[in-house]
């Protein structure tokens, strides 16, 4: 049963927002030693093309706590507005929590732009081990295959992920005249795959 089938319950069930009409993920890993070292490269180079993209790296930020507002619809980069700070807690539970605006609601903001993103109860900033922000390939790649600092995850735990899934549809069609991620997520899931088979190379392995 390894062939998983990532229907993004939570996104179903939101019906009226606009990321709502979910493609549903399907995991279907290459054969094991069917990828080769210059093609999990080539998947890796598509993986940072993602993760080191405002959509996700806004949140993956480091041990400021300090979420970004970065990609063309901000200008220049730089930290969220109106002194936000998500705390040890990464939800802002020591100052104000993410939810006071990023809340699902009914009547989600999702396409007005300069409001706030509101399609996860839960949105939060990404664990400090998986600090991209600003980051280079080298150093994203490293941490993403590396069990104590990816949440003691293999390939098939990253592509599937399904708690994530919600945040992760929405940076492919964030709406609010935003930049989505690049490719597509199922481009994304195949491409983490691939780089699993391929057994995780880096850039700087010899
Ligand atoms: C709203 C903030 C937010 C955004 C935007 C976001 N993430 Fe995350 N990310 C999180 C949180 C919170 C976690 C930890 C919870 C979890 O592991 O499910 C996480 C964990 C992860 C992990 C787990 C592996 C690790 O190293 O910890 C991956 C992979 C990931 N995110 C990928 C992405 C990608 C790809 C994007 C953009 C397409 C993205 N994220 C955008 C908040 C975010
Ligand atoms: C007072 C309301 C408010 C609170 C509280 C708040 N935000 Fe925001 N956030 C916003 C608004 C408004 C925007 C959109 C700004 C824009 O588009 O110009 C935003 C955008 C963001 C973005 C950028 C999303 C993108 O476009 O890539 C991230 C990341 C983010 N917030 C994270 C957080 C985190 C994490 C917390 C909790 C620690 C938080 N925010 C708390 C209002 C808030």
């Amino acid at each position: 049963m390894r062939d998983l089938i990532a229907t993004a319950v939570a996104v179903a069930a939101l019906g009226s927002a606009a990321f709502a009409e979910g493609e549903n993920v399907v995991i279907d890993p290459p054969a094991d030693g069917s990828v080769n070292r210059n093609d999990g490269l080539a998947a890796w180079a598509r993986i940072y093309e993602v993760t080191s993209h405002p959509r996700c790296s806004n949140c993956h930020v480091g041990a400021d706590n300090i979420p970004m507002w970065s990609g063309p619809a901000y200008g220049k980069a730089r930290p969220h507005g109106m002194n936000i700070n998500a705390g040890e807690s990464r939800i802002g539970a020591e100052y104000v929590t993410c939810s006071t605006c990023h809340a699902l609601r009914e009547t989600g903001l999702n396409d007005v732009p300069h409001a706030a993103p509101q399609v996860a109860m839960d949105w939060r900033l990404a664990p400090v081990e998986a600090e991209w922000f600003g980051k280079s390939s080298v150093e994203i790649c490293n941490q993403l295959r590396d069990p104590e600092r990816n949440g003691d995850r293999d390939h098939l735990d990253l592509a599937s992920h399904l708690d994530h899934d919600v945040i992760l549809h929405w940076a492919w069609n964030p709406g609010g005249g935003r930049e989505p991620a690049p490719y597509s997520l199922q481009q994304h899931v195949n491409d983490i795959l691939a780089w699993g088979v391929a057994g995780f190379p880096c850039e700087n392995d010899r």
